[in-house]
């Protein structure tokens, strides 16, 4: 998969569990609610999207490998959810592969890693309604070193990181921006 951003494997479960305990609790945070329709954009194993798909009218999750998506699916159908539609593809096509306008995007953990953030952004306009919203989670600029799981360190290269001011800057030209979010974990920010 050459087309896979660098940075973005899917974490092994026992940390990234540890990481994030109550994924239903994280994606009210984020800001789904009842009637949305929302893209889990590098949706990977389907932590956040069964939760989104709990909450959502609507889900579509899109990843690039086709094992993640295996996987994801697995959990929903386990859940008996039926609301929530597997697409394979890269994220810089979300716009096509959406399908139809989204209240939000959803790109969890991955960000860091996107090469073109620019035209990324881009196509996250082109897959939005008027008033729809792009949201990232992302690691704060800590050093790797600092930021454990499971007594090891975890995350993206310390370089990678962004804090949100530095994820809005690039998203500004593409959409308007309503604000930078502060923490609602240790290394993550919405
Ligand atoms: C670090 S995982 C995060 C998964 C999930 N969002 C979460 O927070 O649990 C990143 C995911 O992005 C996917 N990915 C990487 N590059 C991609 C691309 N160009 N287009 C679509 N998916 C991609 C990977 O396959 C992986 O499943």
């Amino acid at each position: 998969m050459s087309n896979i951003f660098p940075g973005s494997a899917m974490p092994d479960p026992d940390w990234w569990q540890e990481l994030w305990p109550h994924p239903a609790q994280t994606v009210a945070l984020l800001g789904v609610i009842p009637g949305m329709f929302v893209v889990d954009l590098c949706c990977g194993d389907g932590l956040f999207t069964l939760s989104m798909a709990k909450l959502a009218s609507k889900v579509v999750a899109i990843d690039l490998d086709p094992e993640m998506l295996k996987r994801m699916q697995a959990k929903l159908d386990a859940a008996g959810m039926r609301n929530c539609s597997a697409v394979e593809g890269n994220s810089y096509d979300v716009g096509k592969l959406a399908g139809m306008n989204a209240d939000m995007v959803v790109m969890a953990n991955t960000f860091h890693g996107v090469p073109d953030k620019t035209r990324l952004c881009q196509a996250v306009a082109s897959a939005l309604k008027p008033a729809g919203q792009f949201v990232v989670v992302n690691w704060h600029r800590r050093p790797r070193e600092e930021t454990t799981v499971l007594e090891q360190p975890r995350g993206p290269k310390t370089e990678m990181r962004m804090e949100p001011e530095d994820v809005a800057a690039i998203a500004a030209p593409a959409a308007s921006i309503l604000s930078p979010q502060s923490s609602f974990r240790p290394f993550t920010t919405p």
